[in-house]
């Protein structure tokens, strides 16, 4: 008994001397290497991904049917748009249970084995976390409403609000809420307001009660136990609320979310949150930071904090359009495109992570909005863009149908809609005469994020091969016969077999990811040309942002290098130190 008791101290001794002569982690250009900042991230919104049974609406089977064809794209991360039981008010960001998936999508033996194809397959899964608010059916607010008395009252946000002397009731303050009119609704049963930033039927989570923080962590953990890789968190600056939540000011009014976010709790709850949770287990985190300016990004991603890992910062997505309310399309130019990414580069250390992106299940199609969708520029304009952010600092996140370079949908009727935000502002600016409905649905449906919600296009068949039905949910793009997975893959010069390429290159390359960034013209506004340098190794970045075909000249007497990947084959140019470039063409080149 007391040697073993020895034998245990010795062999304990010497594991614990093993494991402190382990030198810490290589850093790479100072980085420290992560397989979440080597990751290519593809998001899937499973209503419009794959439907497998007929029904209209995609589903987790169907997307089984996909993982060889992700695989063979190259990307290795999935991030999953809510999968969650839901009544669907707002495309499933309203989840009535966290522990069931939707009934349309299949049920948690699907979900297993979704995550099992995923693995087998070397990719790795994170799942939206959204938990600013929950669904106005859920158990917790379906009691929370019930009585003032209800333990689950401080679950949610209520306040009395002002009642004038004829009895008139009015809100506790002038929030507006991120889809119309104002945050607050009366609920009848107790006469008292609820908070909801989004719809009625989302109220907002009171993140100051423990229990809810504890009930988060807890469900949490249940993902996280079943082997998902982590979060991507819904408007998480969001969940500490603004102290005394006073009346907005007529300057914050002017951008609401930058007011509502980053409240004075948000890094005590993000540190828990890490702690309780994330801590132990190895898991990647992406906040979705709504009202969040890039000098606060230390404040969350900084990775001495222990908080998250990388946030989306909507400043390139939302470029000549404010992020709030509805809003239409605004000009931008390139040295404005740069002069983000010049920022973000300078602004954030080496502590800090970034993501790269101009497309999600909120946002038009990136052809459509930054590029040329005619027929003769939507090929090299795609590529440009996929380019861009598959080579710039930062976790590139890529959006379903970007690697066919899908386009907008020719939105005509209010009808053609079944986004939420847009029904809601069609009341709000519409119905209350202050825009014209020509003028509002002409301004829609170039920033709609149902542009972002049609169908996958799979092929040539009817409804694009994304349903046996003849009842899509949502309904496919017309141009589907020309733009579908099927006709890209037999086709050489596509942009899906394109993004084949860039993806590997990108993924063999660790320039791509740790490397220095500097933009060698920030000025120039037609060529965007930057390189990135690891030690000796140099890559140089050179894409037209434009119609027309450029001749361009690279600035300090460089010379190109050696093409490594381009749309347009013939265009080596090697070594050259003036370039002609064709219509928005993008080149790699290595020096
Ligand atoms: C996020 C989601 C968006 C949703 C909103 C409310 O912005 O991306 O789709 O409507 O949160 O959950
Ligand atoms: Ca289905």
């Amino acid at each position: 008994m007391f040697r073993t008791r020895i034998l245990r101290a010795f062999v304990a001794a010497v594991l614990l001397s093993f494991v402190s002569a382990i030198p810490a982690q290589q850093l790479v250009n100072g980085y420290e290497p992560k397989w979440w900042k080597e990751a290519v991230v593809y998001q899937i919104y499973p209503r419009s991904f794959k439907d497998s049974n007929g029904d209209g609406i995609g589903d987790i089977p169907g997307i089984i049917s996909k993982l060889d064809y992700l695989q063979k794209l190259g990307v290795n991360v999935i991030w999953l748009s809510p999968h969650y039981d839901s009544p669907n008010v707002d495309g499933g960001y309203d989840i009535r249970d966290y522990r069931k998936v939707m009934k349309e999508f299949g049920d948690m033996g699907d979900f297993d084995s979704l995550l099992a194809g995923i693995k087998q397959r070397h990719m790795r899964l994170i799942i939206d976390l959204v938990v600013n608010h929950t669904s106005d059916e859920t158990k917790w607010f379906v009691e929370s409403r019930s009585s003032k008395t209800n333990p689950y009252r401080d679950f949610y946000i209520w306040r009395p609000g002002h009642t004038a002397a004829d009895g008139t009731r009015t809100p506790p303050n002038n929030y507006p809420s991120y889809f119309s009119g104002s945050a607050w609704s009366l609920d009848p049963k107790t006469n008292e307001y609820y908070l909801h930033y989004f719809a009625a039927k989302q109220p907002d989570l009171n993140w100051d009660e423990p229990k809810v923080r504890a009930e988060v962590y807890s469900l949490m953990r249940f993902w996280l136990d079943k082997g998902v890789d982590g979060f991507r968190m819904d408007v998480i600056p969001l969940i500490s609320k603004p102290a005394g939540m006073p009346d907005l000011t007529p300057e914050q009014l002017q951008n609401p979310p930058n007011a509502y976010a980053n409240g004075p709790r948000l890094p005590e709850y993000l540190h828990e949150m890490n702690r309780e949770v994330l801590a132990k287990y190895d898991t990647m985190t992406v906040g979705e930071a709504t009202g969040t300016t890039l000098a606060q990004t230390n404040s969350l991603v900084d990775e001495r904090r222990h908080e998250l890992n990388m946030i989306f910062n909507f400043d390139a997505i939302k470029l000549g359009r404010p992020d709030f309310g509805p809003s239409v399309l605004g000009p931008w130019s390139l040295s404005q495109l740069k002069s983000i990414y010049d920022a973000h580069a300078s602004v954030l250390t080496k502590h800090d992570w970034d993501t790269v992106f101009l497309s999600n299940h909120d946002n038009p199609r990136i052809v459509s909005t930054f590029g040329d969708d005619s027929p003769a520029m939507r090929v090299p304009s795609a590529k440009l863009f996929e380019t861009m952010i598959l080579t710039l600092r930062g976790t590139p996140f890529l959006y379903q149908g970007d690697e066919l370079g899908m386009t907008d949908y020719p939105f005509k009727k209010l009808s053609d809609y079944n986004d939420i935000a847009i029904k809601n502002a069609y009341k709000d600016q519409v119905e209350s005469g202050k825009v014209s409905a020509e003028a509002f649905l002409a301004g829609q449906a170039k920033v709609t994020r149902d542009n972002a919600r049609t169908p996958m296009q799979w092929d040539g068949s009817s409804e694009a091969g994304f349903t046996t039905g003849d009842h899509p949910w949502l309904a496919v793009n017309p141009n589907y016969t020309e733009i579908n997975a099927a006709a890209e893959e037999a086709d050489p010069a596509s942009v899906l077999n394109y993004m084949r390429a860039l993806i590997k290159l990108r993924a063999g390359t660790r320039a791509f990811v740790y490397g220095d960034y500097k933009d060698l013209d920030p000025k120039n506004e037609k060529v965007y040309a930057y390189t990135r340098t690891l030690g000796e190794e140099k890559y140089l970045v050179v894409e037209n942002f434009g119609s027309s075909a450029q001749t361009y000249t690279l600035p300090d007497g460089l010379k190109a290098g050696t093409l490594l990947l381009s749309d347009i084959p013939s265009s080596h140019q090697a070594n050259a130190s003036t370039l002609n470039l064709g219509p928005w063409e993008s080149r790699i080149y290595k020096q």
